[in-house]
């Protein structure tokens, strides 16, 4: 068997729980933002829409002080590159569950740890990058996730599963553009200039301004007024018709949909299904807000190749994302 340390948001600790039975994976112990499980070997790391990373084979060390903390993890470091011949570089991950004073903590351990490494291994440490790695593949490197002031997992190999805060832009016109921002780094692609995207909800036009500043055409289908910098934008056409009835033009494909509409996540579901059925988008990425909804429920039906987008994709990620509240985001690729 191999062992797993998933990690996730404080409030979804029973939402990956249940992900995580549901994939037959035993759960040993769940704490604040974090499940501990098991799986068979020979098996890669579940992609779950409720762990953000996962640490492989992890490590439970405990220690009194921040100087005992930081050996422990220099210790460990050594022994995890112990038969492992380091030339590039490779990252470094503190992070911790979300007890008080748990950020700070981890943050004079890791300037502690780095000052004791550089002791024990001067060349591997000066490789040593505070950045976090590509997602979606398991990375050689260090993850330490603190549970307690005194108490940290660590692991040599994880997996992020790339979900990240984004930065925000003055012009953008909501919050919701955050989301479109994250999402792109999910699916590993971004709307390219001369692109086309249909945005199904787009009001106030986070999204849509987040595809016409990278020179993207976009059809913006929403009631409501389109606000900041998407407003009078050259490459945003506003249609103010319903998006449950709009179609796009007769033989047309668009390069992306987007839809981020406040409606029952299941009708929303049947709506991108049919745009898929017809063929009429290349990529989509779709949010949905599950509200009184059971969201594993819901991430498992969407994924589904029958009843839900999984068996028109090439490509289907879901995620609840760091800037999701109560919503699931969704990115795919249309089978060609
Ligand atoms: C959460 S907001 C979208 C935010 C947007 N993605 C952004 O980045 O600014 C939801 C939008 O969905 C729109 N909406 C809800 N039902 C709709 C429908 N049937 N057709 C078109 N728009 C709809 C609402 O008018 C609202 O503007």
């Amino acid at each position: 068997m191999q062992h797993a340390l998933h990690i996730c948001k404080p409030e979804n600790g029973e939402f990956l729980r249940r992900e995580l039975e549901l994939r037959g994976h035993a759960v040993t112990r769940r704490g604040d933002g974090f499940a501990l499980a098991s799986f068979p070997d020979g098996q890669p790391p579940p992609e779950l829409a409720f762990a953000t990373a996962t640490l492989l084979e992890p490590a439970e060390l405990a220690a009194p002080s921040v100087n005992a903390i930081a050996g422990a993890a220099a210790d460990f470091t050594v022994t995890s590159f112990k038969d492992f011949r380091v030339d590039a570089p490779w990252p470094f991950i503190f992070e911790t569950g979300p007890g008080e004073g748990l950020p700070g903590r981890a943050k004079s351990v890791a300037e502690e740890w780095r000052k004791r490494l550089s002791g024990k291994m001067s060349r591997v440490s000066k490789l040593a990058v505070d950045e976090p790695p590509p997602p979606m593949q398991v990375t050689r490197g260090l993850f330490v996730f603190f549970t307690e002031f005194n108490r940290f997992h660590a692991a040599g190999r994880f997996v992020l599963w790339g979900q990240r805060r984004m930065r925000d832009d003055s012009l953008a016109p909501s919050r919701s553009y955050l989301k479109a921002e994250e999402a792109y780094g999910i699916l590993g692609r971004e709307p390219h200039s001369g692109e086309r995207v249909v945005d199904l909800g787009a009001a106030p036009g986070g999204w849509s301004y987040s595809a016409a500043k990278r020179g993207a055409h976009v059809a913006a289908v929403d009631n409501g007024p389109l606000k900041g910098g998407a407003a009078d934008n050259p490459l945003i056409q506003h249609l103010r018709v319903d998006a449950f009835t709009y179609a796009p033009p007769a033989g047309s494909r668009t390069d992306w949909l987007f839809c981020d509409m406040i409606e029952n996540p299941y009708r929303v579901l049947e709506l991108i299904r049919g745009w898929l059925e017809h063929g009429w988008c290349r990529r989509f990425v779709v949010n949905f807000k599950y509200g009184h909804v059971d969201p594993v429920a819901l991430a498992e039906k969407v994924r589904d190749p029958h009843a839900g987008l999984g068996g028109y994709c090439r490509v289907l990620r879901v995620r609840c994302l760091h800037h999701d509240r109560e919503e699931i985001t969704v990115v795919g690729e249309v089978k060609e």
